[in-house]
């Protein structure tokens, strides 16, 4: 086991961080988290000598903002382990493009990894990932990784994906707020990207919103939704997978 990881996440929703800290935990004895979602908080530079990197996938992309922070940060000399997160439908080009941002920051990728967390738009698909059998995998894959550290092993790390990535998907409309709201202001001090205010008596969303969700999981009054057109269209074209199970894949 190594001493210390450094885990850089993203999770709007909690399970990013969920199935990065499954795996950090099984690998070191201490985690330094860096929530790469924090407005005011730079990221810092990678203690120890491996970083854990965990992003979601959007659209079959890692969010902008993910893939900027992540170029941002200094990586020479250091190891890192990427994971991408994905809602039970396809992760497609957002494995590569997170590892092509890990890298160009200068870190070398040793062991890479796609894994299912419950759908964060729509909740019934992968309802309840990572689940126990999620949890195996993460942690068999952790073992894995350690095997390669320990081995000095440096074989490069292949991914699934294309480039050029496709292209970024549309924002359609914003979560909104319905009359539940108690304008406690949570909504906006979670938002990643600050497209949230609180304006006379009412909560404005501008056009910088990426769609995470954070606002609407951070919500005391579940008043924070997606606009119900918007809702019942994911609905609609996620449905299918709520019986199907996707599983983790891994490659070192
Ligand atoms: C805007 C948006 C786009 C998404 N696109 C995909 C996708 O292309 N494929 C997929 O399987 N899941 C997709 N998801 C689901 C998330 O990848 C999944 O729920 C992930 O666990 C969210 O991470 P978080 O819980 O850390 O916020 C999307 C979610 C959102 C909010």
């Amino acid at each position: 086991m190594l001493n210390m990881v450094t885990l850089y996440y993203f999770s709007p929703t909690g399970g990013t961080k969920k199935v990065a800290e499954i795996f950090s935990s099984e690998i070191a004895g201490k985690i330094t988290a860096v929530d790469l979602g924090m407005r005011t908080v730079q990221p810092e530079s990678t203690i120890g000598d491996v970083a854990v990197i965990a992003a979601p996938v959007f659209g079959g992309r890692i969010p902008a903002i993910v893939a900027d922070k992540v170029r941002s940060l200094n990586g020479t000399g250091k190891k890192a382990v990427t994971l991408a997160v994905y809602g039970n439908r396809a992760f497609e080009d957002a494995l590569l493009e997170l590892n092509d941002a890990v890298a160009s920051a200068g870190f070398q990728i040793v062991a890479s990894g796609a894994f299912v967390a419950q759908h964060s738009m729509a909740p019934e698909v992968g309802k309840g990932r990572p689940d126990e059998k999620d949890r195996a995998d993460i942690c068999g894959f952790a073992q894995k990784v350690l095997a390669k550290l320990e081995s000095a092993a440096d074989s490069q790390v292949t991914v699934p994906g294309n480039r050029p990535y496709k292209n970024s998907m549309g924002i359609p409309a914003a979560p909104i707020s319905n009359p539940a709201c108690k304008l406690c202001g949570k909504c906006s001090a979670v938002c990643p990207v600050g497209a949230i205010s609180l304006e006379n008596h009412s909560v404005a969303t501008n056009t910088n919103c990426i769609l995470c969700m954070a606002c609407v999981s951070a919500c005391p009054e579940q008043a924070r939704i997606l606009p119900p057109p918007l809702q019942a269209k994911m609905e609609q074209m996620l449905g299918a997978l709520k019986s199907i199970r996707r599983e983790n894949e891994y490659f070192l």
